[in-house]
């Protein structure tokens, strides 16, 4: 057995298996896909689900993989200790229905003592109490002494993680030795001490479980192997833990540079480094995979995680940001098997750095708030209110986890109770306040025995349909009059239901004489269109027979919109890169909205260049082809498809050019229909999410016409002569407006002059430094520092008190010249004293502080008071 790297490990595991039949898959996204059960990742199999029950074909009945996973349970016992982590890498073998229990021991057994050479004394093994056909196996077929076996139940060897595939399962062990663990001459396998570790769990897989105790029969057994890299790097290295493994311990040497600390010399700082070490691996790799930090889900993992090892950076002591050029270790070390880090390592680093500089505006801002709460607390410990944590929380978005964190530290803990209910009032505020009041909603219809409208629109914009039932104040009617508002499901629609960002149709439906007027269409979740609108004409009855009329114009314009977003997509992808992808959309017919994940504000030459792209697009004139494909061939094609959505077995692919995507919008025939494109606005929406906003055709003659109307509005304010002198009088207004202001400024400089020595009439000495006060009216903040500065310049022994107020506000300030300052007189103190006698606050240093107060009606009183005050302060 001879010390391996964990690079080395991965790839003999992966070619082993692959010697013995299987094809090597790469490791899927973090993110799970079609799976709603999992927020991330979590095993080897997680992303195999579909292939275990059947769902798909596998490339191959044997596979191999070794899987990026995130496990966060219990993220907070990170760092405590040295064996959690919430990163990892899984090294799996699966078979679908191909080999079973004999294969899987005897390769295992092979690839421990005979790839990597661990002593056959040193491993052990565990099977499910009742499984004696695996302890069979072992010990006849693989010949394992009965005495290195041990049995365990459900708890330990049955393997299930939420629902989908799982079953009994044989776990090998590592024997550390004697000299590690408890010592106890009892101890074995099971024990809670650290001397037999795991390292390889065999499932055999046989049910599929819903995840509420319900299990399955899948229709053939199967197999799945999952080996933690890590671990087996602990072995193969001879170290105790995932820290001292080398690829990671590199990731911990470089925060250690740049704390300038050293791993295992405090243990204070050492639960920091592996805080830091396992949250910088998980992030990147989350980052790496299009996860973005948020507010909920996996975007609320990912910012926890940084905003916890940023925190940690700080208890360090590191200032500034740091947690991006860590990020640059782990893509290193990691880029060998996972390219997409190093493809991505300027977007990764990007999304970190920004991360940590929001991070570090909300927690100086909380910080403060929370020490002044410790504070109250004079070192004691105790429960801090659930109003206190979630005041910090709601206003100063203070993570909630930190606050208990931090609290821990000082024995004091949270009202949760409180904390709970205070955040559930907020939800159902949130709640009530998103709520929809169009009315249109038929949540609380059952609609399920109506059958679904079959949508036409795709080929026809009219379309004959009958009336299937028509809602009206959140019940079925049988019939609408003239006047009345209502929604109408029909069996047939040519009608678009909002949705992929496709806003719906309006138009009319008709029978007759008969017009009902449709404002908005949209679909629910079982099919049926929901044609909402009012009777503008006539009645119409259940089952009548109508004619659905999309108003066409409108249509063509929002079709437009839409499919000029497919170009904008592909180019944007040339001009930024193929980090690009959809992350939102919107179209209607005066407007396209895209939004798409790209770091940094665009430069005025990437939106012209792109919009240069789009429009060579359009005017190439290219055919859009529409067909429906079974997914995996949509996918052979290249297809973009959204991030983290579901699709069927049959999806949509629409192509026009170079672009090729999912999609089931409505579109142009040929892109040349679209005219001509123009983008209106780029923007930021979120970390990492840009929007694009552009018009198409009509809409962009609007905007030319629109800005032609406001030149003109300018030109005759300005009383120019057409739009070319527009430019000139703009100019020439603007030279006259700055001449103005510094003249302005001189005279103000003169008058200020003027009134420094109207005020030294007034003067008072105190121990030989001269007070000077004025209450002054309309005088705003900025003028009484300029005031304030000149005469603190001017007379290094005065103190000058002088309050005034402006547009309603009132302020007071203080200024000491350098040797009233000498002589003990403090600014800062005097604004203290003085704001607090006039309802107010504020201080600062001892040449100059300032604060603002209620009103002036004493202040008079109060400044002369001042000299009173100075008596004690001077020396
Ligand atoms: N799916 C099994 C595990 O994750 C192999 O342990």
């Amino acid at each position: 057995m001879k010390w391996t790297g964990l690079n080395e490990l991965r790839e003999q595991f992966l070619s082993f298996f692959e010697s013995k039949g299987h094809t090597r898959m790469p490791s899927a996204s973090l993110v799970p896909k079609n799976d709603k059960s999992l927020l991330l990742i979590n095993s080897g199999m997680a992303p195999l689900k579909k292939y275990f029950l059947g769902l798909e074909t596998p490339p191959n009945h044997r596979v191999t993989t070794c899987q990026k996973c995130i496990r966060t349970p219990d993220i907070d016992s990170v760092g405590h200790d040295d064996r959690h982590g919430t990163y990892f890498e899984m090294l799996g073998n699966f078979s679908f229905g191909d080999y079973f229990k004999v294969e899987a021991t005897a390769w295992a057994w092979e690839f421990l003592t005979q790839v990597l050479e661990i002593p056959a004394d040193k491993l052990w093994i565990s099977v499910y109490e009742e499984d004696d056909e695996a302890a069979q196996i072992w010990t006849e077929k693989v010949g394992i002494p009965p005495e290195r076996i041990v049995r365990f139940g459900k708890e330990d060897n049955f393997w299930e993680h939420g629902s989908g595939p799982c079953g009994p399962c044989s776990e090998i062990y590592f024997d550390r030795g004697e000299g590690v663990g408890c010592g106890r001459p009892e101890c074995k396998v099971g024990c809670d001490c650290d001397r037999f570790m795991e390292i390889w769990n065999l499932v055999f897989s046989q049910f599929d479980s819903d995840g509420n105790g319900h299990y399955e029969r899948m229709p053939k057994p199967n197999i799945d192997t999952g080996m933690g890299l890590e671990r087996l790097a602990c072995v193969m290295q001879n170290v105790g833990n995932l820290f001292e493994v080398d690829t990671v311990q590199n990731i911990m040497q470089h925060i250690c540079r740049i704390a300038n600390v050293t791993y295992k010399k405090d243990p204070k700082a050492d639960i920091s480094l592996r805080v830091i070490t396992d949250h910088i691996r998980s992030t990147t790799f989350m980052i790496g995979d299009g996860v973005l930090p948020s507010n909920e889900g996996r975007g609320y993992v990912l910012r926890r995680l940084l905003r916890r090892a940023a925190r940690h950076g700080r208890l360090l002591g590191i200032e500034g940001t740091f947690l991006h050029e860590v990020a640059r270790t782990v893509i290193q070390e990691n880029e060998g098997a996972y390219p997409e880090l190093r493809e991505n390592e300027d977007y990764i680093v990007k999304v970190i750095k920004a991360e940590e500089e929001r991070f570090q505006k909300t927690i100086d801002q909380g910080m403060e708030q929370l020490q002044q709460l410790i504070a109250s607390f004079d070192g004691k410990g105790g429960v801090l209110s659930g109003e206190d944590a979630f005041r910090l929380y709601d206003t100063f978005g203070f993570p909630i986890d930190l606050t208990r964190e931090i609290l821990g530290e000082q024995n004091i803990t949270i009202d949760e109770e409180e904390f709970t209910r205070l955040m559930n009032e907020q939800r159902v505020r949130a709640r009530e306040a998103r709520k929809d009041v169009s009315g249109w909603s038929t949540d609380s219809i059952d609609l399920t025995a109506l059958d679904a409208t079959e949508f036409t629109g795709y080929q026809t914009l009219t379309q004959e349909a009958s009336v299937l039932a028509i809602v009206r104040d959140g019940n079925i009617a049988d019939s609408v009059e003239e006047g009345q508002g209502a929604t109408l499901i029909l069996n047939k629609t040519s009608f678009y239901g909002e949705s992929g960002g496709q806003v719906g149709d309006t138009g009319v439906i008709v029978n007759g004489d008969n017009v009902f007027t449709v404002e908005d269409t949209k679909k629910d979740h079982e099919g049926h269109f929901m044609h909402i609108g009012t009777v503008t004409k006539g009645s119409f009855n259940t089952a009548d027979t109508v004619t659905a009329q999309v108003d066409a114009q409108r249509r063509r314009r929002i079709m437009s919109n839409h499919s000029v977003c497919h170009l904008l997509q592909l180019a944007l992808r040339q001009v930024l890169g193929t980090h690009v992808h959809q992350a939102g959309s919107y179209y209607d017919e005066h407007r396209c909205r895209f939004d798409f994940s790209h770091f940094s504000a665009m430069t005025a030459e990437e939106i012209a260049k792109t919009q240069a792209l789009v429009n060579k697009m359009i005017l190439e004139g290219h055919p859009v082809v529409v067909e429906e494909l079974p997914i995996a061939q949509a996918k052979d094609k290249g297809a973009m498809a959204l991030f983290g959505e579901k699709y069927g077995d049959i999806v949509r692919v629409c192509t026009m050019g170079d672009s090729v995507e999912f999609c089931g919008g409505t579109h142009v025939h040929d892109t040349a229909e679209i005219g001509v494109f123009k983008i209106i606005s780029e923007s930021s929406v979120a970390a990492g999410v840009r929007r694009i906003e552009a018009a198409t055709g009509m809409g962009v003659l609007e905007l030319l016409d629109n800005a032609e109307s406001v030149i003109g509005a300018v030109a005759s304010e300005f009383k120019a002569a057409g739009q070319a002198e527009v430019v000139a009088k703009a100019q020439s207004v603007a030279k006259e407006l700055k001449a103005q202001a510094r003249e302005i400024e001189s005279l103000q400089a003169q008058l200020a002059n003027g009134k420094i020595k109207e005020l030294f009439e007034n003067t008072v000495t105190v121990k030989g430094i001269r007070y000077i006060h004025a209450v002054l009216k309309d005088t705003a903040s900025d003028s009484l520092r300029t005031l304030g500065d000149q005469v603190k310049a001017d007379a290094p022994d005065v103190v000058a008190v002088f309050a005034a107020s402006n547009e309603g506000k009132a302020s007071v300030l203080a200024v000491c010249g350098a040797d009233a300052v000498k002589a003990g007189a403090h600014a800062g103190k005097l604004i203290k004293e003085i704001t607090a006698q006039l309802g107010g606050k504020g201080g600062g240093r001892p040449d100059s502080a300032m604060g603002g107060v209620a009103d002036l009606s004493k202040a008079e009183e109060v400044l002369s008071g001042v000299a009173g005050m100075l008596e004690g302060m001077l020396k």
